[in-house]
């Protein structure tokens, strides 16, 4: 293999990759913050891509800018709220007090003199910005490749929705923490006794397609009863017992999965989701949310629950940050060895993932 292809494994991508992951991957809504933590009258920063952004809320409407100021590029996310005849609800940095409209538009420079007018380029750049499932998304670039992905199963009043959670950052790329989850493969390896079991490790039976933005992956698999799928209460105290499970699996290309996950012959359903956030090439932060149809006279939080799949998130966040290259490489480079038919899901994710130029070698 041409060691120019290969790279060192372990090497970090040449800068010029690192851009053309980022310039890629701006095509895309990117979660970035829950809804709730943005508080009404005071802006935040936060980082997507490598790109500062700050996140206000200004005239009842969620403003997302570069959190640089364009007069000596302070960030405007130490700034605060401030009122401005005819502009309404404006971001001010706290420098020297220059008020940017939610249009990114400085309105206000508290410095000039009557002969001067404010300078034409005084603006900031404003991306898009959303509310969808509890979290703001940030688009950086004006024409979005796809929309925010669509799950219509989170809209579903059959279900009562649990606490939304922010793990904290992997030291990994984001479709790399996207193929963990959807990885079905590794269960009983990494998670036996939880959603994997030794004696099972035959791949699981899976169909995957495209639709719309988002690609549809059916597993039927083998999982240890555990607090997701369990029937009757806690456990019955002789180990767990194999069930099988299936899974209905949507993955918003490039940075969302959901499961809808249901134990044969049983009418219990719950939906386990993640949506991550690329805060550069090797940091990602996921936000994770949970539904379930049954037990609604209990609290949403379910502490065994909740254990298990912080035991889940533990125990995948070492493998992920020890893979190398940071960047999923394309087949071409034959750095990775996906084999047919187990690794299905990933493959079909990973095609994808290279059509849109977000797969890149070293
Ligand atoms: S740096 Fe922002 S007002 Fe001067
Ligand atoms: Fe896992």
């Amino acid at each position: 293999m041409d060691s120019k292809v290969m790279g060192h494994p372990y090497s970090v991508p040449a800068q010029q990759k690192i851009e053309d992951y980022y310039t890629a991957m701006r095509r895309f809504w990117h979660p970035v913050l829950p809804a709730a933590d943005l508080p009404a009258h005071e802006p935040i920063g936060v980082e997507l891509l490598e790109e500062p952004v700050v996140l206000a809320r200004l005239n009842g409407e969620i403003v997302a800018m570069q959190d640089l100021c364009r007069h000596f590029q302070a960030r405007l996310s130490l700034g605060e709220i401030s009122k401005i005849p005819g502009a309404g609800e404006c971001l001010m940095c706290p420098y020297h007090g220059w008020s940017y409209a939610a249009s990114g538009q400085c309105v206000h420079i508290p410095q000039l003199t009557h002969e001067r007018q404010i300078p034409a380029d005084a603006q900031v750049p404003r991306y898009l910005a959303a509310e969808r499932y509890g979290l703001i998304w940030v688009c950086l670039d004006e024409k979005p490749r796809f929309g925010i992905p669509q799950i219509p199963a989170l809209d579903d009043t059959a279900f009562m929705t649990g606490p939304l959670r922010t793990y904290p950052v992997w030291q990994a790329a984001a479709p790399r923490a996207i193929m963990a989850a959807l990885d079905d493969t590794h269960g009983p390896w990494v998670h036996g006794g939880l959603v994997g079991d030794r004696s099972h490790t035959a791949p699981p039976e899976h169909t995957v397609r495209r639709e719309g933005d988002c690609m549809l992956v059916d597993v039927r698999m083998v999982q240890p009863e555990n607090a997701t799928i369990r029937e009757n209460g806690r456990s019955n105290g002789h180990g767990p017992q194999l069930q099988a499970v299936k899974l209905c699996t949507t993955v918003g290309i490039p940075n969302m999965i959901h499961f809808m996950i249901q134990a044969e012959g049983s009418q219990k359903r719950t939906q386990i989701w993640q949506a991550v956030c690329p805060k550069k090439y090797n940091e990602t932060l996921t936000f994770w949310g949970s539904a379930r149809n049954y037990d609604f006279d209990q609290p949403v939080f379910d502490p065994v629950f909740e254990t298990m799949q912080d035991t889940l998130r533990e125990q995948d966040k070492r493998i992920v940050e020890s893979q190398r290259p940071w960047l999923v490489p394309p087949f071409w480079t034959k750095v990775e060895l996906p084999l047919r038919p187990a690794d299905l899901p990933l493959i079909e994710y990973q095609r994808w993932l290279e059509e849109l130029g977000i797969t890149l070698a070293l």
